[in-house]
């Protein structure tokens, strides 16, 4: 049995379905969750799946996967495009890390255009809201054993 995929997410991703709905979509975080289980299960493989809004909770799950996950899967929200720390963390992390957002920031803004996160990243999954997920937790099935 291989080990999970951890898939986590970032600050304000705990208020998908209610926040910015026309630019994130209306499925919750609980949609999302249910919808990576079923994609990876379908694989043959399992998910470790969570959420946290802050910056140090997330780099020690990033530091825990090190040597519990087979692949990650990053939402790194608002912090892809601030955060140095986890990028580090990524790039220690010696396991494939696929980058996910549910918009695509690169049609956004432009401070969304940079995300630190994809310097670690072997891939980057973009603007498909919750289906941005379920396919990058197949491109981090597919980058595993
Ligand atoms: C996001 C895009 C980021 O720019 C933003 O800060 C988020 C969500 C996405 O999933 O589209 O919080 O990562």
């Amino acid at each position: 049995m291989s080990k999970p995929i951890y898939v986590l997410s970032g600050p304000n991703l705990n208020l998908l379905g209610v926040r910015e709905p026309e630019i994130y979509g209306k499925a919750t975080l609980e949609d999302v969750r249910r919808l990576c289980e079923a994609r990876a299960k379908a694989l043959g493989r399992t998910i470790e799946f969570r959420q946290s809004n802050h910056e140090g909770e997330l780099i020690d799950w990033i530091q825990e996967a090190r040597t519990k996950a087979s692949a990650l899967v990053i939402n790194p929200a608002g912090y892809g495009h601030t955060s140095v720390a986890i990028l580090d963390a990524l790039k220690a992390a010696n396991i494939p890390v696929v980058e996910c957002h549910l918009s695509n920031p690169a049609a956004r803004e432009e401070f969304r255009r940079h995300t630190y996160v994809s310097l670690a990243a072997n891939g980057l999954v973009s603007g498909f809201g919750a289906a941005s997920y379920e396919l990058a937790v197949e491109a981090a099935a597919g980058l595993s054993a």
